[in-house]
């Protein structure tokens, strides 16, 4: 008899960002005079850039040609994508990585997710709290999470590390010992970030507890201040405890186009031996056939001379609507952290409001959309977070109705 996989019937509610959408659909349905602003989801606004364009319409191009037409992809990606990648995020910040240990895919939320399935469904997991929910979310699938506690708003077997204002929101070591920490630094959602010393602190403890650290550093190019480390491989003996996740959706617009890669080095062992880069490229070969060409090609485009001139100015045009957001903010009244090294605002919500209060209150009165803090876990109840990839024009209107307010 067909039965549902019940681990999946373990989720809780819907996507944080479905249900978001959703709310926001009912609200434009009943009020459709109303002109909304969306800072809820980090999408970005601004078009790819010329470079990108060009080396699209390029790859299209080859594909008329029976010399230049590509069928399937290599599952792993393309060495000269691959070779990119290498040369520009870690010999040129003086990491070792090898191409032969770049997974390039269709994005960091796929791989963020995917990743878990290689590690036994005993492992324990630890996450911030806030966190983005794909990395709990994939743990309940793969039912490794326990049972949801109701009155805590979390899950048994989850090791949360509070991300506090007390703590600069960034995690404290856990005292119980996890086997798989996520961490994500520039953080989503709180904007914190921690500097390669305090990395250094994880990557000693993930050696010395034999743990594995997942690091997403999807945000990485938003990185201003110079003590801030951009990978993990820039801590010493991070080949032996860290996979990293990349994405090109946020330094470079990709969020449409999709394309991310994961780094999982040779040197990453389990307990008993076994190549965790070996696993994920078996996984990897079985269950997707590879980014296509023509995205490759866009995504090597990135990293030409050009390419990187042309993502240096859209971040730096987020960057400039997360002071806006930053300063207006505070200049208002409100308590606001990240938004520094981070395309994201993290902000205390008004007169003890809840998360999804606020989340009504702004979005009934003054039409903009955010995203409820208590969305990302209990830590995050009575903030909120704004994404600064909105265009400077709907950035500016916004910080105007909430001085409104
Ligand atoms: C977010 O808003 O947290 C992100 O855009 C979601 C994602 O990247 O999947």
């Amino acid at each position: 008899m067909l039965k549902a996989n019940p681990n999946y019937l373990n989720l809780r509610g819907s996507y944080l960002f479905s249900t978001i959408g959703k709310k926001v659909a009912a609200y434009t349905q009943a009020n459709p005079d109303k002109q909304i602003i969306r800072l809820g989801i980090g999408d970005v606004t601004q078009p790819l850039t010329p470079t990108i364009i060009k080396a699209l319409h390029d790859a299209v191009d080859e594909q008329a040609h029976a010399e230049t037409f590509r069928g399937y992809t290599p599952d792993l990606g393309y060495d000269f994508l691959r070779n990119a990648i290498v040369k520009n995020d870690y010999e040129a910040r003086g990491c070792e990585v090898y191409a032969d240990e770049v997974f390039v895919s269709d994005g960091a939320k796929s791989d963020s997710g995917n990743i878990q399935e290689i590690f036994a469904p005993e492992c324990r997991i630890a996450v911030c709290d806030p966190v983005y929910p794909v990395y709990v979310d994939t743990n309940v699938m793969a039912g490794r999470t326990g049972e949801f506690i109701e009155a805590k708003g979390q899950w048994s077997n989850v090791i949360y590390m509070p991300c506090t204002a007390a703590t600069g929101f960034a995690p404290e070591l856990p005292a119980e010992v996890p086997d798989i920490i996520y961490l994500c630094f520039p953080n989503n959602p709180t904007g914190s970030t921690v500097t390669k010393s305090e990395l250094q602190k994880w990557v000693d403890y993930a050696n010395e507890k034999h743990s594995v650290i997942i690091y997403d550093a999807a945000y990485e190019a938003y990185i201003s201040e110079d003590d801030v480390p951009h990978s993990i491989y820039e801590c010493e003996g991070a080949r032996t405890c860290a996979i990293e996740i990349h994405s090109f959706s946020k330094n470079a617009g990709f969020t449409g186009v999709r394309l991310g890669y994961t780094v999982v080095p040779k040197d990453l062992k389990d307990v008993d031996g076994n190549s965790i880069r070996d696993l994920w490229a078996r996984r990897h070969g079985t269950k997707f056939n590879g980014a296509p060409y023509i995205i490759q090609r866009a995504g090597e485009a990135v990293y030409s001379e050009a390419g990187q001139k042309e993502i240096k100015g859209l971040v730096s045009y987020y960057m400039e609507n997360a002071k806006m957001i930053r300063e207006g903010l505070a200049a208002a009244g409100y308590t606001v952290s990240g938004g520094v090294n981070a395309p994201y605002i993290w902000l205390k919500t008004p007169d003890k409001m809840t998360s999804w209060e606020f989340f009504d209150y702004l979005l009934e009165n003054v039409n903009i959309v955010g995203t409820p803090g208590s969305g990302f876990g209990p830590s995050g109840e009575g903030y909120f977070r704004l994404t600064a990839f909105g265009t400077h024009e709907n950035t500016k209107a916004a910080i105007e109705r909430f001085k409104n307010l």
